[in-house]
């Protein structure tokens, strides 16, 4: 049994969910592989349709789900509101996509005389789904619904942290009338069945998205050629981050602190979009410091069922204690300017953090802390600068404030991450607008909520008819 907690009140149930040992994980491949069989023939439209009438269902259950975002995950009434706006996206967005897929093949082929010619894009099999907890329904049900509006059947693991969100997610999708075997919910342990389901011969693509060591742990596992398995398995991994904001001389230094403090303590720092380096030149070092500082200062903590509340605890007593540690490592790596400590309340609560004069190798400039901590340090220049944000074995967001065009023109050259916003925060991609996805150990860069990210579960066929 998995027992659910409320992170702002680690002593109250949100929900108790069944734990699928190994022979559950295999009844469900087993089932998802029978499924496959006639969900792959359904017409594309008609799979879309599912995932229209599920994005109309959720808009219209959009507070409920609302509410099991601050309860089981922590996030404040307008970060709730947002990864439930960011699922119905997402729904919408792969139906519509498919639906265009579906029609594609044919009108890219360069015609040839004599012949009839054909492309489609078919679903590959079944697909291991493994979500984290951070965007427990946007993430989770874009991972899931694109593989399976593509065609796929996936066995779908929910992180443990927040599997009553999925639950509630899988049961909506059936509500809209999904047929019964498309999803396969399959709540428990990592590494037990995670693995298993990714080592296994009937699985043919797994759909990632997590820490870097566990993802880079799963690429191994699923690149391993199973007895009795005739494909080699599909891995699209998204990891983490260690995403930084580069302030230039000449910005507008107001906007740059807003958005440092908004990118690194939305959601307490719990994103992998999150800022957690900020890098500023040296002649405006201080004054975008001491703004940071107090509109930091300004931020009000708590229990987030408390509507006046700008954030909220961290989700466990494992990532508290693991941030805390970062915290005791910034005392000897920098200097705290504000922040620092926990809060004497009855969940994980750690009050947002500023660190400065950090050095460019240190700890806390390169390793994801995934909390409310944010480290400073300064540039010489505005080369130097884009030397400091690129010195990280990490590639996904970033945030460039110049009014400076030259600049602006290096940094969209050389900043080398995925996702990369001029003149505002590194968090909040939109579906459909910011396609999302890193570079380097921050993943393959599948671009979720992009026009290419759906041909990741979808094999092309070609066929050539002499006429
Ligand atoms: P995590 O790696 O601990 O867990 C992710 C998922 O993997 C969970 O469902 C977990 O149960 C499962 N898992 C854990 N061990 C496993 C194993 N051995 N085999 C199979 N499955 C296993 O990550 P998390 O704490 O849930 O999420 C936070 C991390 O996710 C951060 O590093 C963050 O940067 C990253 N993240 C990345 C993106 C992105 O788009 N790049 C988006 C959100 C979160
Ligand atoms: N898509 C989320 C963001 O951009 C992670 O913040």
């Amino acid at each position: 049994m998995l027992v659910s907690l409320n992170p702002s009140r680690s002593d109250q149930i949100i929900g108790k969910v069944a734990k699928a040992d190994r022979s559950w994980a295999e009844k469900a491949i087993q089932s998802a592989a029978q499924t496959f069989r006639s969900w792959s023939k359904t017409p594309a439209v008609q799979r879309a349709e599912y995932l229209l009438k599920g994005a109309a269902t959720l808009r219209r259950r959009k507070h409920e789900f609302n509410a099991w975002l601050m309860l089981e995950a922590g996030k404040s009434r307008v970060e709730a509101d947002a990864d439930t706006a960011e699922a119905i996206d997402f729904l919408e967005y792969y139906a519509r996509q498919m639906i265009a897929l579906s029609g594609r093949g044919e009108k890219e082929l360069i015609p040839l005389a004599g012949e009839h010619n054909e492309l489609h894009y078919i679903p590959l099999g079944v697909g291991i789904v493994i979500p984290p907890w951070n965007f427990p329904l946007a993430i989770m049900a874009g991972m899931t619904t694109a593989a399976v509006v593509a065609g796929n059947t996936v066995v779908l693991k929910p992180s443990s942290q927040t599997p009553v969100i999925a639950a509630k997610f899988v049961e909506l999708m059936y509500g809209c009338g999904l047929p019964s075997g498309v999803i396969q919910f399959a709540p428990g342990s990592g590494s037990e069945i995670g693995e298993y389901l990714v080592e296994h011969p009937l699985a043919q693509f797994v759909s990632f998205t997590g820490s870097r060591d566990v993802g880079v742990r799963i690429q191994e596992l699923s690149a391993r050629v199973a007895p009795g398995q005739i494909w080699l398995k599909r891995f699209v991994g998204e990891l983490g981050g260690k995403d930084s904001i580069l302030v230039d001389a000449e910005a507008d230094l107001e906007a740059a602190a807003r958005g440092i403090v908004a990118s690194a303590f939305g959601y307490s720092g719990q994103k992998c979009s999150a800022c957690s380096r900020a890098i500023v030149h040296q002649d405006v070092y201080e004054t975008v410091l001491s703004r940071c500082k107090e509109l930091t200062q300004a931020l009000k903590v708590g229990d987030v069922t408390d509507m006046t509340v700008d954030t909220g605890p961290v989700i466990d007593r494992a990532s508290f204690q693991k941030i805390m540690g970062y915290i005791d490592i910034a005392k000897g790596e920098g200097r705290i300017v504000t922040g620092g400590k926990a809060l004497p309340l009855q969940g994980y609560f750690i009050e947002p953090t500023i660190v400065a004069d950090a050095a460019r190798d240190s700890r806390i400039m390169q390793e994801e802390i995934f909390g409310p901590v944010v480290a400073f340090a300064s540039c010489k220049d505005f080369e130097e600068g884009l030397a400091m944000v690129n010195d990280s074995e990490y590639g996904l967001t970033g945030s460039v404030y110049s009014n400076n065009r030259e600049h602006i023109a290096r940094a969209k050259a050389e900043f080398h991450v995925g996702n990369l916003y001029i003149n505002r925060k590194c968090t909040g991609a939109v579906v459909g607008v910011h396609p999302f996805g890193g570079f380097n150990m921050s993943g393959t860069d599948s671009k979720a909520g992009g026009p290419d990210y759906l041909l990741l579960f979808t094999q092309s066929k070609a066929i050539s008819e002499l006429l």
